[in-house]
């Protein structure tokens, strides 16, 4: 098998910044613009039903108050997570993970899925995302590739679906990253585009990795990294990096 067999061009929290992040319209969004793959952020809520969302709080996209890890999904599900947007938005609301994968199926979409904790949940965060994970795309061509900043989520995540492939997402490079990938048996190095060089994507490509780089919005950045090997970019900006971007 190649060594990223997904889209090499990827709409980042489904619509990038000309939708709702998170939300079904944003995944609507990105596919009817042509994308063949989303990044999406999953966060349980305070019973535990995985959703999408990236802060751990809700002021920012729903207006509301208080921690996503504290309020049951029946109260998120009431929540209007599109209005901050625009007025066009209205009535979006914080999608379920579920009705997420879902969409995907029906526009076939393929997801790369950001396990986001809240403090304190990691582990049980990364479990029950790679568990629903693995039930809601069973038998699937191309799997979702599971990724976080947390390695204590990736460690769960592999113990509940050992078979989904990982990545393990970093803002910068410790030195010792090399090992965090094997250790974690990852696929591939998720990394903030800015300290993506010539070496590191062949240090990745050697150990077997794929190099994804994240959030790149403009056309330049994105050429260079492509130009350097780099295997997926994932971008804000789905008006100036299109689909088939190269
Ligand atoms: O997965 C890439 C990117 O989404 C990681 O950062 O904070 O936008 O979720 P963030
Ligand atoms: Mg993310």
């Amino acid at each position: 098998m190649s060594r990223w067999p997904y889209p090499r061009i990827v709409a980042h929290r489904g619509g990038g910044t000309l939708a709702p992040e998170n939300t079904l319209g944003a995944i609507r969004l990105g596919a009817s613009m042509g994308f063949k793959g989303i990044e999406i952020d999953v966060m349980l809520a305070g019973d535990g039903v995985p959703v999408l969302i990236h802060d751990r709080t809700l002021e920012r996209t729903t207006g509301a108050r208080g921690a996503v890890s504290a309020t049951p999904y029946a109260r998120l599900a009431h929540l209007d997570a599109g209005a901050w947007h625009g007025a066009r938005w209205r009535g979006e609301r914080i999608p379920r993970f579920e009705d997420a994968a879902r969409l995907c199926h029906v526009l076939g979409l393929w997801a790369n899925v950001e396990i986001k904790p809240a403090h304190g949940f990691e582990r049980r965060t990364g479990e029950a995302v790679a568990r629903m994970a693995a039930e809601l795309w069973h038998g699937a061509a191309h799997p979702p590739v599971l990724s976080s900043f947390s390695p204590v989520a990736l460690a769960a995540a592999r113990e509940a679906a050992p078979r989904l492939p990982r990545g393990l997402l970093l803002t910068r490079l410790p030195p010792h990253w090399g090992e965090m990938l094997r250790d974690l048996e990852c696929v591939a190095l998720h990394a903030n585009y800015r300290m993506l060089k010539a070496r590191v994507v062949h240090e990745a490509h050697a150990a077997g990795c794929a190099v994804v780089a994240w959030t790149v919005n403009d056309r330049r950045p994105a050429k260079r990294l492509l130009g350097l090997g780099v295997d997926c970019v994932i971008t804000d900006r789905l008006d100036r990096i299109g689909p088939h971007f190269s």
